[in-house]
């Protein structure tokens, strides 16, 4: 890899002043970041809902640093030249500014990440001046935050009174004046979401925030129906990969059961004259 391959903050603000449109994913592990560059999605979210669609848990509230920070290193190493945000979980970056900077530090050092991204609004613009200060660039995600859902009483859309949406376009600005380096808008109107993009010197990427944003962000497992059932509106299947897998799985069941896995081609015999050798020595060692 060229240096000048690796995608930075720099290529989306380019990116942004071209009106050219970046697609993110998230991605939890080595083989699908593999997967991602070779598609060329060159923006890439190492997210917190890790916790709900790998390990089966109903919110990202149980995600913790160590799995974050153990995830997110192993998609930096299946794409290193791509735009990869760090997701700090819950409780990693609330209690106090030191814990948050020296967490966010590890996502940086430990996992190789180019931006951080926490779960915002003005109360915690202090937080967000506080990082860019200390040399980590900043995503702050607004809107409909999952880390707070047992505040807004469930995963509820933002912003859709003229009162709420006018104070999201303000946390916005006091976002971009703390210093963040990147928005990201989940579950807002349409509208919202391009007057801040429109207004914002900064990338914004949006989910479920309708189309004027500058990147889109999806779950990965939601565009590849990994799962039976319905995504969320927001989102898109591109491939049905539930049923296809569970063939794949089925057809080993059966193979095995019966008795055709593993076949010759997948068996390795010993060579013929240790086969014989072997022979040899186990008859002598019984008759023996
Ligand atoms: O963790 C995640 O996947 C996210 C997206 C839903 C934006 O934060």
């Amino acid at each position: 890899m060229s240096t000048s391959d690796k995608i930075t903050i720099h290529t989306l603000r380019k990116r942004k002043s071209a009106d050219e449109k970046f697609a993110m994913l998230t991605c939890y592990d080595y083989p699908t970041a593999q997967l991602l560059s070779a598609a060329g999605i060159d923006t890439i979210l190492a997210g917190d809902t890790y916790a709900e669609v790998c390990l089966g848990h109903s919110s990202t509230l149980p995600a913790t640093m160590e799995m974050m920070v153990t995830i997110t290193a192993a998609v930096r190493r299946g794409a290193p030249q791509a735009f990869l945000l760090g997701d700090m979980p819950y409780l990693s970056y609330q209690a106090s500014i030191p814990e948050a900077i020296h967490n966010a530090g590890r996502f940086m050092a430990e996992a190789g990440c180019d931006a951080v991204k926490v779960e915002v609004d003005r109360r915690l613009a202090d937080l967000v001046a506080a990082l860019t200060r200390a040399t980590i660039p900043v995503c702050a995600h607004l809107g409909l935050k999952p880390q707070s859902i047992h505040q807004m009483g469930g995963y509820i859309k933002q912003g859709k009174s003229a009162e709420c949406a006018q104070r999201l376009i303000e946390d916005a600005r006091q976002m971009e004046k703390a210093g963040a380096s990147l928005l990201l808008l989940e579950g807002v109107p349409d509208e919202v979401a391009r007057i801040i993009t429109e207004q914002s010197e900064l990338p914004v990427i949006g989910i479920a925030a309708g189309p004027a944003c500058d990147g889109q962000v999806l779950v990965l497992h939601d565009i590849l129906g990994f799962q039976a059932g319905h995504p969320p509106k927001a989102a898109k299947r591109y491939t049905e990969l539930h049923p296809i897998m569970v063939q794949a799985f089925k057809s080993f069941r059966q193979e095995v059961v019966g008795g055709t896995f593993p076949g010759p081609a997948h068996s390795t015999p010993m060579a013929a004259e240790e086969w014989l050798r072997l022979k040899d020595r186990l008859s002598s060692s019984t008759s023996g």
